[in-house]
């Protein structure tokens, strides 16, 4: 049985993903679409209720994105936010104008509690409006249900057609009882029953992955990051001894980390083989400096290693991908089997002849393989594991890499790490780089002219851009000592404190 769906139609707003996940945590299934899908398709989908994103544009600038107005005609409930609300009234016969100023920022507005989408609320809300243009006019039949001393339609309905549109963010935290909201519109408007869950998911992969493969084997390549690791153990149960990881040990990774991957995997009923490849990485890598020649390198050298294991595995039919639904999105579709240009992966020779690509979490956003990773009894370091480059340590020894700077970095990066995370820091990704900067220093009597570690901390949540964390001294006075004193080859400490931009996260 299908889930019941929420379908997400994407103006281009910088929230999609966040509405759909919400909409998940309140367990109802939700999808992202792009704005002009077509009638057939939505009623192919039938889904209980459509969502309106927000987005950059105007509503009556000629190519803003738009969606087809017979959707208001079909029965099925809609919530536009902020563009959505616009663009429904628009279509709907209403006029958008720009506000005099626009509105940015957490806004108090007086809604009307007997409305069903505001079920259980207090008239007066907080709210997070972020906007230059508002709804000026009421299309015909609607009529406002929330308003603000500068916002006089802050929410909009048409009841008895179940179209609603809200000016503000319900997505966000900075609307204080957005969820609820949400959950209104799922359950008291579209009649979710609540089907949705990471269990129920699992369950149904296990089922799906069964069908699809019968009586073959599957081949993976395990990267030891989340995505690959929870594809594993999914298919480990689903497919009990029918599944071949290969992991390829490029050299490159932080301290235990092979180790603690191929420990997780030791007791799941697949095969497990750790390719040390390192001496081969290391030669190809050899006196070169340039950043994206090492990128470059790295993810050839994985494919060719990849490569050489499958052909020993040639009763495999089908390889396994741990693409998630954020690669599904920005891919641009929901049906193309493409093979995933993996971080370190620039794509896998055809030749190898797979007969089927297996992607079993295909569906779900990473809060969710996190999830279904403890499920399936992952340790949290691999579930909750920070971001690791692909070319791991490559790109954070600048400049040549030998084997000694790799042994030096990977310990002062441990004691870093460990240090961090027992002074319980927040920080959202922090490691250590090995500077290729060589400087004077004192040691007992002697002189020494050693290497210089920085360390990075950064707080983001998406990566693209970020803060430095800003670590008491203390804490960065007791990691300096152990560094010096603990790893031999490294006499002074930088702590790195630019933001992104002007800086990368990453030093290469
Ligand atoms: P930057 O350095 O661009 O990093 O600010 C943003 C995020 O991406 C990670 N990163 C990479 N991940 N392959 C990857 O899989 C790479 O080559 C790579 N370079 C950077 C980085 O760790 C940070 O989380």
């Amino acid at each position: 049985m299908a889930n019941q769906t929420i379908l997400i139609l994407d103006f281009g707003g910088q929230y999609k993903d966040l509405i759909a996940r919400r909409v998940r945590e309140c367990n109802v299934y939700s999808e992202i679409c792009p704005a002009n899908i077509s009638i057939e398709t939505i009623q192919r989908k039938n889904p209980i209720g459509i969502i309106f994103t927000g987005g950059p544009k105007s509503v009556y600038e000629e190519n803003s994105p738009k969606c087809d107005p017979k959707l208001f005609n079909l029965g099925i409930p809609v919530l536009g936010i902020c563009y959505g609300a616009q663009l429904m009234s628009y279509l709907c016969g209403g006029l958008v104008q720009p506000c005099k100023t626009s509105e940015y920022g957490q806004r108090e507005i007086v809604i009307n509690p007997e409305n069903p989408l505001f079920k259980g609320l207090e008239k007066n809300q907080t709210v997070l409006m972020s906007h230059t243009d508002q709804i000026e006019k009421l299309p015909e039949g609607f009529m406002g249900i929330a308003m603000s001393d500068s916002c006089k339609y802050a929410a909009i309905s048409k009841t008895e057609k179940k179209l609603y549109g809200v000016q503000f963010h319900p997505e966000v935290e900075l609307t204080i009882n957005g969820i609820q909201i949400i959950q209104n519109f799922l359950y008291a408007i579209c009649g979710a029953t609540g089907d949705y869950s990471v269990e129920n998911y699992l369950n149904k992969q296990i089922s799906v992955i069964r069908e699809q493969v019968g009586s073959e084997k599957v081949l993976l390549g395990l990267s030891g990051g989340v995505d690959s690791a929870v594809c594993a153990a999914l298919l480990a149960q689903a497919l009990p001894d029918r599944l071949i990881c290969i992991f390829v040990d490029h050299g490159l990774m932080r301290k235990g980390e092979g180790d603690s991957v191929e420990k997780a995997f030791s007791h799941m009923a697949l095969k497990f083989v750790r390719v040390d490849a390192s001496d081969r990485f290391l030669k190809k890598l050899e006196s070169v400096t340039d950043p994206e020649k090492k990128r470059k390198i790295i993810g050839a050298e994985f494919v060719e290693v990849f490569y050489e294991q499958a052909k020993k595995f040639g009763d495999a039919k089908f390889l396994a991908q741990g693409t998630i639904y954020p690669d599904v999105i920005e891919s641009g579709t929901d049906n193309a089997a493409t093979i995933k240009s993996h971080h370190n992966v620039g794509g896998l020779p055809e030749e190898i002849g797979f007969s089927g690509i297996v992607e079993p979490l295909r569906g779900l956003f990473k809060d969710e393989v996190r999830q279904l990773g403890m499920q399936l009894g992952l340790p949290a370091e691999i579930v909750n594991r920070q971001p690791f480059p692909g070319p791991g340590l490559a790109v954070r020894v600048i400049g040549e890499i030998t084997r000694e700077k790799l042994d030096i970095l990977r310990e002062a990066d441990a004691i870093f790490r460990n240090e961090l995370e027992a002074a319980g820091n927040q920080a959202s990704q922090y490691f250590a780089v090995l500077t290729d900067l060589r400087s004077v220093g004192v040691m007992g009597d002697g002189r020494t002219y050693d290497y210089t570690i920085a360390l990075r901390a950064v707080l983001t949540r998406d990566f693209m851009t970020c803060e430095y964390a800003p670590i008491p001294h203390e804490i960065l006075a007791k990691i300096s000592k152990r560094i010096t004193n603990e790893v031999k080859g490294v006499n002074r400490i930088v702590y790195d404190i630019t933001d992104k931009p002007p800086a990368t996260i990453e030093w290469e």
